[in-house]
């Protein structure tokens, strides 16, 4: 695949020659510019010989942009059918292979087509930086068991890249239907960090002999690990096994634009993910899923959430941090001009008992509800399994801001439960109007437990349980290790 590059560069000499015959002038500076091109972009392909007419012959996949220097690799001119039934992988792993040679360059999904394309990575640490995904058709994922193996963690992997955008108007869909009936186990609903690794280690020994049942590891849609200056845009992103939309060990990240969209009782399917993340930027989206519309975890700073819509879902939720008693660290989450419907939370901070670390500096503002069952929680007592132990070690919650926060609930408005020997701090409520949705026939009041702070305004319902200034006994530095 690396001589297509050169193959464009000479299809493109060709035609700039003799697109610019009548002006020997602008041709011949040209002809220096190309010349110069394949220089750099030749490296280390010596002995490729670009002039080989079989080659130049094929159509395959060299689109010569005028004068741009870019370079678009159309999956359907590297073998892709495109008919939703063969398997299009290996036509996907080739165009990548080649805009991986070329800076800039755009790997073309066309529109009116389906592509069926099995797990996959689009792996960069050799790629030149700055390469587009243009999404305008569909993709699905395999409903077979036999394509998952033993399982994988994400289905469409994006891994050490520099400068990646997706942008389009295609679709992603995860087919995840056929994962979400089978029973789940609740220890599976959170993976682990998975770093670079894209089996899981898990061995499904049943799933030998039921040939119907997918392994229990559900893959994650869309995934990027270990890049920068990554945006996606544009695109649809629905029904996946489990989180549609992850980024892993990200930096310089900006979603706009996008559409998650499964239904309110798909188990675990989240629609935004951040770990290990920083300097993300989530804004005009509408998320629609059975999980947490967004989900902040440990290792997440400077987060900028906006204008999103948000609902089915469990709202936008920083944690579970802190579980298997590990330390997390969250700071600078802004949350802002969202609107949700429908969804179990609104605004939520869970941890679990025995963490350390700490979230802190969070501002959650201008949140429009309609008959979300809580609308504002911080929960440290947090657990998914059936039973967790107490432990008086917490993950420390302080310095976090609601500011107008408006509209109907419909179990109650406020529920601050923090940690017996870690107290939350700094919690601090202004304009915040919550009232009963209509349907609601009793509902309960606010709680709060050893949560301190200031309500900044009158409140609706009034907010009596919020305990003033801070904990007598602070041990905010207790938990030993500070972020
Ligand atoms: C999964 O369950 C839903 C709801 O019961 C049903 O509509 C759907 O057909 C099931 N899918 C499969 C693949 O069994
Ligand atoms: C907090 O995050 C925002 C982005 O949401 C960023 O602009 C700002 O500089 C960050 N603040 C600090 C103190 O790092
Ligand atoms: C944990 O503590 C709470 C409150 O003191 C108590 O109600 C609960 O039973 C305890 N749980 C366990 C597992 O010990």
């Amino acid at each position: 695949m690396s001589g297509f590059s050169l193959k464009r560069l000479a299809l493109t000499i060709l035609i700039a020659l003799l697109a610019c015959s009548s002006s020997f002038q602008a041709c011949s500076a040209r002809k220096a510019m190309y010349t110069r091109q394949l220089k750099t972009i030749g490296k280390g392909y010596d002995g490729y010989n670009y002039q080989d007419p079989k080659l130049m012959d094929e159509g395959n996949g060299v689109t010569p942009l005028k004068n741009t220097g870019s370079s678009t690799f159309n999956v359907l001119h590297f073998g892709a059918k495109g008919d939703g039934k063969a398997d299009d992988t290996k036509a996907f792993e080739a165009a990548w292979a080649a805009a991986c040679q070329v800076r800039g360059s755009t790997m073309m999904v066309p529109s009116g087509s389906v592509f069926l394309v099995k797990p996959i990575t689009f792996s960069g640490p050799n790629c030149e930086p700055n390469i587009v995904f243009q999404l305008d058709g569909k993709i699905i994922a395999p409903r077979s068991s036999s394509a998952w193996g033993s399982g994988f963690y994400q289905w469409l992997d994006f891994s050490k890249l520099q400068g990646i955008t997706i942008r389009g108007k295609g679709t992603i869909d995860g087919q995840g239907s056929i994962w979400w009936n089978d029973s789940t186990d609740e220890s599976e609903s959170e993976t682990p960090t998975a770093g670079d690794s894209l089996y899981s280690s898990k061995q499904d020994s049943i799933s030998g002999e039921l040939s119907a049942k997918m392994p229990s590891t559900k893959p994650t849609a869309l995934r990027f690990y270990g890049s920068s200056v990554v945006t996606v845009t544009g695109i649809t992103i629905q029904n996946s096994p489990q989180t549609h939309l992850k980024f892993d060990d990200c930096t310089g990240v900006q979603v706009s634009g996008v559409t998650v969209s499964s239904p309110g009782d798909s188990p675990n399917t989240d629609g935004i993910h951040l770990q290990n993340s920083q300097n993300v930027v989530i804004y005009s989206t509408n998320l629609a899923c059975g999980d947490d519309c967004v989900s902040i975890q440990t290792g997440c700073s400077n987060i900028f959430v906006h204008n999103v819509n948000c609902g089915p879902g469990h709202g936008i939720s920083i944690g579970g941090l802190g579980r298997d008693n590990t330390k997390a660290c969250v700071k600078n989450v802004t949350v802002r001009d969202i609107t949700m419907q429908d969804t179990m939370t609104g605004v939520r901070i869970k941890t679990w008992q025995g963490g350390s670390g700490s979230v802190s500096g969070v501002m959650f503002s201008n949140i429009q509800v309609s008959r979300v069952k809580t609308p504002i929680m911080i929960d440290q007592f947090y657990c998914d399994k059936s039973r967790c132990q107490n432990e008086t070690k917490a993950v420390a919650v302080s310095d976090i801001n609601y500011v107008n926060i408006r509209g109907t609930y419909t179990v109650n408005p406020v529920h601050f439960a923090c940690s017996d020997s870690l107290p939350c701090s700094g919690v601090t409520l202004t304009t915040i109007q919550l009232k009963p949705a209509q349907e609601v026939s009793q509902s309960n009041g606010p709680f709060c437990w050893e949560t301190y702070g200031q309500l900044k305004t009158n409140t609706i319902p009034p907010i009596d349980c919020l305990q003033r200034g801070k904990p007598s006994k602070n041990q905010l530095h207790s938990n030993g290790d500070s972020c």
